[in-house]
């Protein structure tokens, strides 16, 4: 199982790989491919429950997600995804909901997205013994105070913003940081500042490492496509296609076929009545 010291020890070693995972056969997967860390992410709430805000979901449905991520995991490191209420809402409650991701799923560190009060509640959950990972930049919990989804520290008051922000995040103690939808270059000189390594998304080639919603990169949600995500794989038609062709040859008696049904003896079949 891949620890935390692991991780920042990979900083300046090699680059690490972070992709989230909200159930079991894809946090099997991801696991056995080798990926460092699973995010199970609050993109939960679009990419699998189709709502419309990373704000629409809570504790319930993120706890009842990371332990289905956490039964398949034997080797990457399994982070949950702090959801807007448990600490944003109620700072008062983060400890005690940050730790349920810890004990009850079974997930070895969190993340929370920046705020106006992070820096308390990120210390006060480090305090507590949980591993925190950062995100700053485009924070989707809170995009409406941030202008709606665009790019973040395009110039050099919100980058000076953004430098800071990561620095006092490092100092409270975070293990490392999510950087999202930041230009390259301000992604590179935090990164070059921080000894904690800096986790892009939409922010260059300069991190320390790369994450993306599984979803994305593998063509199975449409709705939205951001100009950083690359598609390894385009399986929405592959699987619109099975569907397609399972349901042509239900209608025409083609499935199942003899190789897919179970047969019992005709001695058997004698002995009921009306055969
Ligand atoms: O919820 C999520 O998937 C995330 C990633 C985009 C980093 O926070």
């Amino acid at each position: 199982m891949m620890k935390i010291a692991e991780i920042i020890s990979l900083k300046n070693k090699r680059k690490i790989t972070m992709l989230t995972a909200y159930d079991y056969p894809i946090a099997e997967l991801v696991d056995k491919a080798g990926i460092d860390m699973i995010l199970v992410g609050d993109s939960l709430a679009n990419v699998v429950l189709g709502l419309d805000s990373t704000t629409k979901v809570g504790m319930t449905e993120m706890l009842h997600h990371a332990k289905a991520v956490t039964r398949a995991v034997k080797n990457s490191l399994v982070i949950g995804d702090m959801p807007y209420d448990s600490y944003q809402v109620n700072p008062d409650e983060s400890v005690k909901n940050a730790a349920r991701f810890i004990k009850e799923a079974g997930c070895q560190a969190v993340k929370l997205e920046w705020f106006e009060r992070c820096l308390e509640v990120t210390g006060q959950i480090i305090k507590a013994g949980i591993p925190v990972m950062g995100h700053i930049g485009l924070t989707p919990q809170t995009a409406d105070k941030l202008g709606g989804f665009k790019v973040q520290g395009k110039d050099a008051e919100a980058a000076q913003r953004l430098i800071r922000q990561a620095m006092e995040l490092e100092e409270k103690g975070c293990f490392a940081i999510v950087l999202e939808c930041v230009p390259d270059r301000i992604a590179e000189l935090i990164t070059k500042k921080l000894e904690i390594p800096t986790i892009g998304i939409g922010a260059g080639a300069h991190c320390d490492g790369q994450v993306l919603v599984i979803h994305d990169m593998l063509g199975l949600f449409a709705r939205y496509t951001p100009k950083f995500v690359k598609k390894y794989a385009d399986l929405s038609p592959v699987i619109a296609k099975a569907v397609e062709n399972f349901k042509d040859e239900v209608i025409r008696g083609k499935f199942p076929a003899a190789e897919h049904s179970f047969s019992i003896k005709e001695e058997e079949l004698r002995k009921i009545d009306g055969f």
